[in-house]
């Protein structure tokens, strides 16, 4: 089975959780795509859901297939949040935000009773850092920013290249108009310690280390799907 397929499979996996009537947290990302077609194939078929998207690329996909969406603001409670991840390790903590989504993305999961991931088996990792962190930072004192993040990553005993994300040249923009910087810091030892480093920054809007948020992973693998609950 190539990539594709895999994703396609965890998707599928994924919608025996989809509910009527549920109102549900639409991720962002390639595998989450394969999960809004199927799931808009279930709409048509009677299926009643309501989806809050978690990217304005997510919602255009959702309209042009006839998903019904709200905004969080009109359903602020949701029932279930679908969505992808670029890592999970084994206690279900992710690196999201390899799409640029990801301070929408934990907005809307945190927002979510459950949160259910998707992913083909190349994901898991035994601890997470083998992806680039993303940060989502203000545009405002980016040098600053960058400078504390460097400090606070070296407390950590955490080294190694930030670069500003671009797309064609340009800066990325993230749906709420700020940038990405994506920290190639390898492993992350401390997780929960990062968060709280990177957090305590002010320029630093959100970064994309989602702990104890997800909690069902369906993983598809050569042997096929494995939903493992927390
Ligand atoms: C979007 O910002 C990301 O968090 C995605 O969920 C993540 O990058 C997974 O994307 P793929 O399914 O395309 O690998």
């Amino acid at each position: 089975m190539d990539a594709r397929e895999l994703k396609i499979l965890a998707a599928d996996a994924a919608l025996r959780h989809v509910t009527d009537g549920m109102r549900l947290g639409i991720g962002t990302g390639s595998t989450a795509e394969e999960f809004i077609r199927l799931l808009a194939k279930k709409v048509a078929q009677g299926l009643r859901v309501t989806g809050v998207p978690t990217s304005e690329r997510s919602a255009a996909l959702c309209r042009e297939l006839g998903v019904p969406l709200a905004t969080l603001d009109q359903l602020p409670q949701l029932d279930l949040t679908v969505d992808g991840t670029d890592e999970i390790d084994p206690d279900f903590n992710l690196i999201k935000g390899g799409g640029g989504a990801l301070l929408r993305e934990k907005i809307v999961a945190a927002a979510s009773a459950k949160m259910v991931v998707i992913a083909d088996a190349s994901k898991l990792v035994p601890k997470l850092g083998f992806f680039p962190l993303p940060i989502e930072v203000n545009l405002f004192g980016l040098k600053s920013t960058i400078l504390a993040i460097e400090k606070a990553a070296d407390g950590l005993g955490l080294h190694g290249e930030l670069t500003v994300r671009s797309k064609n040249g340009v800066d990325f923009l993230t749906d709420g108009g700020h940038l990405i910087v994506d920290a190639s810091f390898g492993l992350i030892v401390d997780a929960t310690a990062l968060s709280h480093a990177l957090h305590a920054i002010p320029g630093v809007v959100e970064h994309g280390m989602f702990l104890n948020m997800a909690t069902t992973a369906v993983i598809a693998g050569a042997g096929g799907i494995r939903t493992l609950e927390r």
